[in-house]
């Protein structure tokens, strides 16, 4: 028997993402996440299942992904045919099956593995992130927060188009790239359209990060997609045909100590840039803090700049985050994320936010005053 306080925390958060993230979007993840809340078994071996020190927060998130991947090594079969969309299998007795048969390799995976989704879609908004930078002319070296296996940090170089009711209203990138992504423009507002910083490193810092060229590393990606999501899978795969070809140099490390000593080390010539989407909810409260600490404190010495797509009460420099919330919280539409830039100029920072996203970038809510925060000089 289960502490009962522990099952019942987790079929709340199964719960929320069915309702929040899963429906009208995965429903595979929303069917098997509901059937999991139902089961007072399966919440046990969901909790038995995470790690002793797991964020609770995105164990359940990790039990759909290690499923995922067992799905992809194809030896449940009826949990394959789920995944790959199959309606007609019942989810219930999918994962039972697989659970029965395959529990402790999900046990495995989920104490070995963490939520490592690398979403090319979140480049449309990075890129309208990054062409409003105002490099003084330099180029500029991509630092990424949690970079899994770096995808982002070529958002040079896939095409990013910017739609309203159909229509293109700006591009970013080059139209021949093999990476094509769409993004739906929401509310009056739109972003200014215009070349991307030349980017002239590439780099970051991940506990894991994954080496996109090995098979079981590149089968983890696939699986922290969701499925019944094509078009997810198909600019995953696309984004990798290139990133195999020139793997990005990245720093196995903890960026709340490791990746400060890289952007004071980037050279002087560039523009250093640090990157972070949907990262900062892996880091502690302190360990947040800490490393905005560090980023200011080299803002003391020399201009840099910090994009954010995260959840608004994990961005750095927002204090109150009812306005970005309220107006974006639709149930089924995933979490809203906040675009945000700080940039350390002179000797002072400023943090201005963009835009509201959807959290793998299917569209973007531009705002030209900043939601009524406004830039604002926090140094
Ligand atoms: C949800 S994934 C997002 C990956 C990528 N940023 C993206 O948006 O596609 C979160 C990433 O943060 C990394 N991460 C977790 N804790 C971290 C830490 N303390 N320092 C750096 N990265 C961390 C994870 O390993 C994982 O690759």
């Amino acid at each position: 028997m289960g502490d009962p306080v522990r099952t019942d925390e987790l079929r709340t958060l199964f719960l929320f993402l069915a309702d929040h993230d899963f429906a009208g979007y995965s429903p595979t993840y929303e069917r098997i996440a509901r059937h999991v809340a139902a089961s007072p078994e399966l919440l046990e071996f969901v909790d038995r299942a995470a790690a002793p020190n797991s964020r609770r927060g995105r164990v359940p998130v990790l039990f759909h992904a290690a499923l995922h991947d067992l799905a992809l090594t194809g030896t449940s079969t009826p949990l394959a045919r789920l995944m790959a969309g199959d309606s007609s299998v019942d989810a219930a007795a999918a994962v039972d099956l697989a659970i029965a048969e395959h529990g402790a390799d999900i046990v495995t995976t989920m104490r070995t593995r963490s939520v490592q989704t690398n979403e090319v879609g979140r480049s449309a908004a990075i890129a309208a992130g990054l062409a409003t930078i105002d490099t003084g002319d330099r180029a500029i070296a991509l630092i990424e927060c949690g970079p899994s296996a770096g995808l982002n940090l070529f958002v040079d170089r896939w095409h990013v188009e910017l739609l309203r009711d159909g229509t293109v209203l700006g591009t970013f990138g080059p139209s021949s790239s093999p990476v094509q992504l769409c993004c739906e423009l929401r509310g009056p507002d739109t972003p200014p359209i215009g070349p991307l910083p030349s980017i002239a490193a590439r780099t970051g810092v991940d506990p894991a990060p994954i080496d996109a060229s090995d098979p079981v590393q590149a089968r983890w990606l696939r699986a922290c997609l969701w499925p019944d999501l094509p078009e997810r899978s198909a600019r995953l795969e696309a984004a990798l045909s290139v990133v195999t070809l020139e793997p990005p140099s990245l720093v196995r490390g903890d960026a709340v100590t490791d990746l400060a000593p890289l952007v004071a080390a980037a050279d002087p010539e560039l523009l250093p840039v640090v990157l972070s989407t949907w990262a900062m909810a892996y880091i502690p409260a302190d360990g947040r803090a800490s490393l905005v600490a560090a980023l200011d404190a080299i803002g003391t010495r020399r201009d840099l700049a910090m994009l954010t797509l995260e959840e608004p009460r994990f961005t750095p420099g927002i204090d109150s985050v009812d306005q970005f919330t309220s107006a974006y919280d639709d149930e089924g539409d995933g979490t809203p994320t906040l675009l945000s830039l700080r940039h350390w100029r002179e000797g002072s920072v400023m943090t201005t936010p963009l835009a509201m996203c959807h959290p793998h970038g299917r569209w973007m809510a531009w705002s030209d005053d900043g939601f009524d925060h406004g830039e604002r000089d926090d140094g």
